[in-house]
């Protein structure tokens, strides 16, 4: 107890000498110092379903699980350290300029005119090119996590620029469609780049989303160099009459509407013949019961919504079994709309 108050002392006491040492209450002293280097904060960051079938680029839906986890400490260097990342099976970058958590953090760092040494852990939770918006979840959580570190200088919708350059390097194209649900929390429409703005669209109570991840990966810098490089205006109509019908459906809880909504003739189209068996997985979605059913993101993952928990259950049994019968081992989750966004979950 007195420990924990010592340490809620130490945000008004940064400007004190460094070497000043305190009492645990007993025979231990430990110096400012300590306290501050030993500080660890731990964050989560969920997965998202970027583009919601219609909203290519626009709309990102964060859930509940799975999602990555970073810790943040500080180091007595000025540099930025990724100390090491587990579940990732090695492949994930160690250099902080090529890592997603490291870049946010250096983007971050150098918004704030900060040269404070970071070390960094990363617990990859989520598998890498599945279109679960793992590389935003990873950048999300290490903002977060050093924010909160650094007693929060910037307000959580203020760390988006920093997870979109983070995007930027891990594929290309610095879209918020994952980043900024991971962060933000619910259904987000990015109603433009830059300058930012991003929009928070209520969803409906029952609303449950269901992924389904086959065992295969798909980068989004490839998956993006599959797409026609323009569409015509009778694709255009269909696609934006979609993706503000999605909207409306979500802001007025008509289910109906969200299903006849999601639907994409931009994007779904040309990645299909990357998924195998996309289209009867997507059937047997909807004969189950979803209300949609379409591409997370860039893929592989499948996403389906659905009205209700039990609805949900047989949607990813009936979406397993389509993968299964092609011999495509799969993850499935199901998981309500995560409102919240990235959280704090340890100190
Ligand atoms: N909007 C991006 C795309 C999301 O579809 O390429 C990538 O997860």
């Amino acid at each position: 107890m007195l420990f924990e108050l010592v340490i809620i002392r130490i945000k008004f006491v940064v400007s004190l000498s460094l070497s000043k040492t305190v009492s645990t209450g007993s025979n231990q002293q430990i110096t400012i110092n300590d306290l501050i280097m030993s500080k660890t904060i731990k964050a989560f960051a969920p997965a998202s379903i970027g583009n919601v079938s219609c909203g290519f680029d626009v709309l990102g839906l964060a859930v509940d699980n799975p999602g990555d986890v970073v810790e943040a400490s500080f180091n007595n260097s000025n540099r930025v350290v990724v100390n090491n990342i587990l579940g990732d099976k090695g492949l994930l970058p160690r250099e902080a300029d090529k890592n997603t958590a490291g870049v946010a953090v250096l983007e971050f760092l150098k918004h704030i005119h900060s040269s404070q040494g970071i070390d960094l852990v990363l617990h990859k939770n989520l598998p890498l090119g599945s279109g679960l918006g793992s590389s935003a979840a990873s950048a999300v959580a290490a903002v977060v996590a050093v924010n909160k570190l650094m007693n929060e200088p910037l307000q959580r919708k203020d760390l988006l620029p920093f997870v979109m350059e983070a995007e930027r390097i891990a594929c290309g194209a610095a879209h918020a469609d994952n980043a900024a649900p991971s962060l933000l929390g619910g259904l987000i429409l990015v109603r433009q780049n830059d300058p930012l703005d991003v929009i928070s669209i209520p969803t409906p109570k029952e609303l449950v989303c269901v992924l389904v991840h086959p065992h295969i990966e798909i980068k989004t810098r490839d998956a993006r160099q599959v797409l026609k490089p323009s569409i015509s205006l009778k694709d255009g109509i269909t696609q934006w009459a979609n993706t503000a019908a999605l909207v409306a459906g979500m802001m007025k809880s008509d289910y109906e509407l969200i299903g006849r909504s999601l639907t994409d003739v931009v994007a779904e189209p040309m990645r299909a013949p990357l998924i195998p068996n996309f289209y009867q997985v997507k059937s047997a979605a909807l004969e189950a019961g979803a209300l949609g059913c379409g591409i997370s993101g860039s893929g592989p993952t499948l996403f389906a919504l659905c009205q209700g928990i039990s609805t949900a259950r047989k949607v990813s049994v009936a979406m397993e079994k389509e993968f299964a019968a092609i011999h495509l081992a799969s993850d499935v989750f199901i998981s309500s709309v995560n409102t919240l966004g990235a959280k704090i979950i340890g100190s």
